[in-house]
């Protein structure tokens, strides 16, 4: 009785993990939304129903010999009697297991191969390259248009692509292994330090699209999350053209100058912001590079454009109202450590990883805010919130 009630709870338990373990339907990989998933899937879910009937197949066959071979009684010591040379059984169970793999090795080369065709086709994008680089704890993304090797945008986390068109990636890293896997539109690359893989990504409709590191790449691996945000083509051109803007400079009396002031002195040696000036006049620039991303910290030009912040592991706007998220937004500010574990103090010797505390004080937190919130303009994504206009700028 009791074994059974355990039975039961251990089965339960079991299932609610497996049901909250699929309850993001942006991050699932049976509802692909794009050519390159739907191939994964349609060679996958055949694949598991097939390698379920062998398992439930050799599950009974081996109660079946359990209960049947058993030894009847206690008193009986003799060893079973012994069986073996089977000759028909053994060629069968070595044959039918060989055309098994065989045929799911035919769908799976094929469907490798044609996974491995990475050309895009979509004429407005003129041979636009997007870079993707993962860090500990982040993704930054940079297009560049004319394949020049100077990106025009780059941007961090949300990796904003047309829909309906495939957009080829080329995926490397800045530190370690790193694994990029957007479930719903392709299958996983690996980021690896100096090397590029290349890997298409296509979404059928507009939409967002959740994804998350599969590599374990250190502290954390678990909150290195990504989003992909799916414009439809007019929209995507807009994003482009906004990205390209530099951030405005404010002036003594505008909203934020004084954050801004503290940004310069404590956050612009990691924190690219383009168009951001220093008391000479001179634009800023992360490791002499315009526009560039420091293998520290993400670009912030157009924060205030994508959805979430801090290797998306936070909303930066609320989903239901969509205001901005302050209080999250000062807590990481407040203490970047507690908010999500990083190296970022390391014992002498060792090199930082992730963003450190820099001890501000609750007033410097609520300057450096007011300046965050200027780096527009909002998201454009497809079902992300309404633009916020007024709280984000008090
Ligand atoms: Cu990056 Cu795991």
């Amino acid at each position: 009785m009791t074994t059974i009630r355990l039975r039961r709870a251990v089965l339960g338990g079991a299932t609610a993990l497996l049901l909250a373990a699929c309850g993001d339907e942006k991050q699932d990989v049976f509802t692909p939304e794009g050519d390159r998933a739907r191939s994964i899937n349609d060679l996958q879910v055949p694949v598991f129903i097939v390698a379920g009937l062998v398992g439930v197949g050799v599950a009974v066959a081996m109660t079946i010999v359990i209960v049947k071979g058993r030894r009847r009684y206690k008193d009986d010591t003799d060893d079973p009697t012994q069986l073996e040379g089977n000759f028909k059984l053994e060629i069968a169970w070595t044959i039918a297991p060989a055309v098994l793999l065989f045929v799911i090795a035919v769908f799976t080369v094929s469907t490798l191969l044609r996974l491995d065709d990475n050309e895009a086709g979509a004429a407005e994008l003129d041979g636009m390259e997007i870079t993707v680089y993962g860090h500990q704890w982040w993704w930054s993304y940079e297009y560049d248009f004319d394949a020049d090797g100077e990106p025009e945008v780059i941007t961090a986390n949300e990796l904003v692509i047309p829909a309906g068109v495939p957009v080829t990636l080329n995926v490397s890293s800045r530190d370690v292994i790193h694994s990029f896997w957007v479930p719903a539109l392709n299958g996983t690359i690996d980021a690896v330090p100096g090397r590029t893989h290349a890997i298409v990504f296509e979404a059928d409709e507009p939409g967002e699209f959740d994804g998350q590191c599969k590599e374990y790449c250190g502290l954390s691996h678990a909150n290195m999350k990504m989003r992909v945000v799916a414009l439809s083509m007019n929209e995507f051109q807009t994003w482009l053209e906004q990205q390209q803007q530099t951030a405005p400079m404010l002036e003594e009396g505008d909203d934020g100058f004084e954050g801004q002031q503290l940004f310069v002195d404590r956050c612009s040696t990691c924190h690219q912001v383009n168009g951001l000036t220093n008391a000479d006049g001179d634009e800023i620039l992360v490791e002499g590079r315009a526009a560039v991303v420091s293998r520290y910290a993400p670009n912030l030009t157009h924060l205030m454009s994508r959805e979430t912040f801090a290797g998306s592991l936070f909303d930066l706007y609320d989903p239901e109202t969509g205001e901005f998220n302050r209080a999250q937004m000062e807590a990481w500010v407040r203490n970047p450590t507690a908010e999500k574990p990083m190296y970022a103090t390391p014992p002498e010797g060792e090199l930082p990883r992730g963003m450190p505390d820099l001890g501000l004080t609750e007033e410097e937190i609520d300057q450096m805010v007011d300046y965050l919130v200027t780096l527009g303009p909002v998201p454009p994504s497809p079902e992300g919130p309404e633009p916020v206009t007024d709280e984000a700028g008090s």
